[in-house]
């Protein structure tokens, strides 16, 4: 699968760490940045994941900040995208089960590693839930041509 990923300085070290990660389980990686932990604002590195994704570059988008709050905002603003704040295994699962959502967003400061690894991973293999869940996926859609 080809995974963009992006965070801030507050989310660098828990996106290079999933970064490895997901290159280990033989992922297509696509690093946007940023690639350090000197203060940077989050938006431009949000956005940079949802084009990705919205243009066809990226299956899926990876996004952290400190809290993954801000950068997921950012991520939102850009058609198409569905970025989901996560926490745990089972935010994760919903999140790409009911929510559709192609943007998984973790905090650094909130997140620890392992719990952070456990959530990517379960984000990965869950499929999106149709049905209801998908017309509901539908409304949000509508609400982009407000
Ligand atoms: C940076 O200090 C912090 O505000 C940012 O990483 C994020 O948590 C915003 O949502």
């Amino acid at each position: 699968m080809r995974i963009a990923v992006g965070s801030d300085h507050a989310g660098y070290l828990l996106k290079e760490f999933l970064s490895a990660h997901l290159a280990e389980l033989g992922h297509d990686v696509d690093d946007l940045g940023t690639h350090s932990e000197r203060a940077v604002d989050y938006p431009e590195f949000g956005a940079a994941v949802g084009q990705a994704v919205t243009e066809g570059r990226a299956d899926l988008g990876v996004c952290a900040c400190g809290t993954g709050i801000g950068i997921s905002i950012a991520a939102n603003k850009i058609q198409g995208v569905r970025a989901a704040v996560v926490h745990d295994v089972t935010t994760a699962r919903l999140a790409r089960a009911h929510n559709h959502a192609n943007v998984v967003c973790m905090g650094g400061r909130t997140v620890g590693h392992e719990v952070a690894k456990d959530a990517i991973d379960t984000f990965l293999s869950t499929a999106p839930i149709g049905g209801r869940h998908e017309q509901r996926v539908e409304e949000i859609a509508v609400l982009e041509t407000r």
